[in-house]
């Protein structure tokens, strides 16, 4: 393991994999950086974007200010229901690879709005019940890993349908300040297993067996992704007694109130842009003629800073 944390001029080098359990040196210096930026509060994370499809280079720079700190943005635009519009923005960001799951349309892009016939499972997005923390696409395989994602609002509900945004850098800095080993347990590669999706006796997704935090190559630094449902059912943890006492941290540190989760509910124009970050969702109450209705864009990418 190399040696991290010495200084070189202003800017401290973080050396090694700095989300390794094993890489004390580095995990301080990459710590240090992450919390000498203090965390926006929800209305600092919005930037105004004139043109969604043409974001300006100093929007754009904003954006990615918001990013690097905090793995989201939140923007604020012009009305717009132009389904292309909002896949030309990820475009600016390096989001380039959509993940074409059941619930998109040809375009990759997925419509979020109530649907009677949906009621079950991954399908709860699609009624007016309330999601609970999670990041997206924890239930697909490695090669399909969901790095980014961008929701953007074309109509709120008449109430409710408020997201409650965290960054899993801040969850993963809680969990190894307290105890390195609750990392090691996660990051085992059958620590959490979603069983297969089976509807009538066909199998529509199969079981998927991995890892929650994992580290993946991005801008040529070491990046974090984190795979995480606090679903109850349908799904399996690694039965023995370090994932066991992990998990129950993790759970503790996502119980109310969890210091530094965002709270913003979408207003038409509006969206986030992130690193597939932690998120859950209020009950909502549609009451309007059109109901609520929200792109989903999901990307096997993860948003390039540079
Ligand atoms: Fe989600």
């Amino acid at each position: 393991m190399e040696a991290g944390g010495k200084s070189t001029g202003q800017t401290p080098q973080i050396g090694g994999n700095p989300f390794d359990p094993a890489n004390d040196d580095g995990y301080r210096c990459w710590r240090d950086l992450k919390l000498a930026a203090p965390s926006l509060p929800p209305d600092d994370l919005v930037v105004e974007i004139r043109d969604l499809e043409h974001p300006t280079t100093t929007e754009r720079m904003a954006l990615l200010e918001r990013i690097r700190r905090a793995n989201m943005a939140l923007y604020h635009c012009k009305l717009t229901e132009h389904r292309g519009a909002v896949l030309s923005f990820a475009e600016h960001f390096g989001l380039f690879h959509l993940d074409h799951n059941p619930a998109a349309a040809d375009d990759g892009l997925s419509a979020i709005q109530v649907h009677a016939e949906r009621q079950q499972g991954e399908f709860i997005s699609y009624t007016e019940r309330a999601l609970r923390w999670h990041t997206d696409g924890y239930y697909n395989p490695p090669e399909r890993r969901i790095h980014a994602f961008i929701l953007h609002c074309v109509r709120p509900a008449a109430e409710g349908g408020v997201n409650r945004l965290l960054d899993p850098e801040l969850l993963y800095l809680r969990l190894r300040d307290e105890d390195p080993d609750l990392i090691a347990a996660l990051m085992h590669s059958a620590a959490m297993m979603i069983p297969a999706h089976i509807e009538n006796g066909i199998e529509l997704r199969p079981e998927q067996c991995g890892p929650v935090f994992s580290v993946h190559q991005a801008d040529g630094r070491p990046a974090l992704h984190l795979r995480y449902t606090a679903r109850t059912h349908s799904i399996r943890w690694r039965d023995d007694a370090a994932t066991r006492t992990a998990v129950a941290r993790l759970e503790a540190l996502l119980a109310d109130p969890v210091p530094g989760a965002i709270e913003y509910r979408l207003e038409a124009g509006e969206g986030i842009l992130c690193n597939n970050v932690l998120h859950s969702r209020s009950a909502f109450q549609d009451g309007t003629p059109d109901g609520r209705l929200l792109y989903r864009a999901r990307f096997h990418d993860r948003i390039t800073s540079s």
